[in-house]
């Protein structure tokens, strides 16, 4: 039990570590939290029209759930969904900005690329795909957040559907505003800013 909490503590810190916020303000380009959506996660690092700091949050943003992930697979395969959930839970309710993070789709990815590392290849077809027809981030990522645990469930891997089931219910519900935007049509297109 006590290696549960440290795992889940080591995955929190991880996970808690604002890529977005900090490399914004590194390159002198103020608070992201103030621009676009608000959100400091990789789309909106994109409206303010540097791409390769937006690259730069979402590979931070992932990897630190991967990183986590495969450092406490080195003990256990529950230590490792336990490590990858706090990673995860850290992303979206830092501690360091009153527990208010991003909505999760990097650090899910990163995740996910830590534990099943094929099925990242399905949350990127399905990701890409509709945000290439759409052009609408938050969609593409709330579809592929269904698709996920789906396939999981599909290929059997209970354990990990499970996880993934809770990650992508606590992502449509971080995604609230950006669902009412898409049903009244106000959500903001990549390549638009603002
Ligand atoms: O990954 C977050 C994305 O789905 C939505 O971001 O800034 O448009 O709310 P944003």
């Amino acid at each position: 039990f006590d290696l549960f909490l440290v795992a889940l503590a080591f995955g929190y810190l991880l996970g808690s570590i604002p890529f977005g916020l900090i490399l914004t303000r590194m390159a002198g380009l103020g608070d992201v939290r103030n621009i676009g959506s608000g959100n400091i996660g990789a789309t909106n690092v994109l409206r303010t029209g540097n791409k390769k700091l937006a690259a730069a949050t979402l590979i931070g943003d992932a990897l630190k759930g991967t990183l986590a992930v495969v450092v406490a697979a080195q003990f256990s395969e529950i230590l490792a969904i336990i490590a990858g959930f706090g990673a995860f839970i850290g992303h979206l309710f830092p501690v360091w900005l009153k527990f208010r993070g991003g909505k999760g789709v990097a650090t899910y990815v990163g995740v996910l690329l830590g534990l099943a590392p094929a099925m990242v290849l399905i949350f990127a077809v399905i990701w890409i795909g509709t945000a290439y027809f759409t052009r609408y981030s938050s969609l593409a990522a709330l579809l592929a957040a269904i698709v996920v645990p789906l396939s999981f469930f599909i290929l059997g891997e209970m354990r990990l559907m499970e996880l993934f089931v809770i990650m992508s219910i606590i992502t449509f519900i971080k995604h609230r505003a950006n669902i009412g935007r898409l049903i009244n049509g106000t959500e903001s297109r990549i390549g638009a800013r603002g």
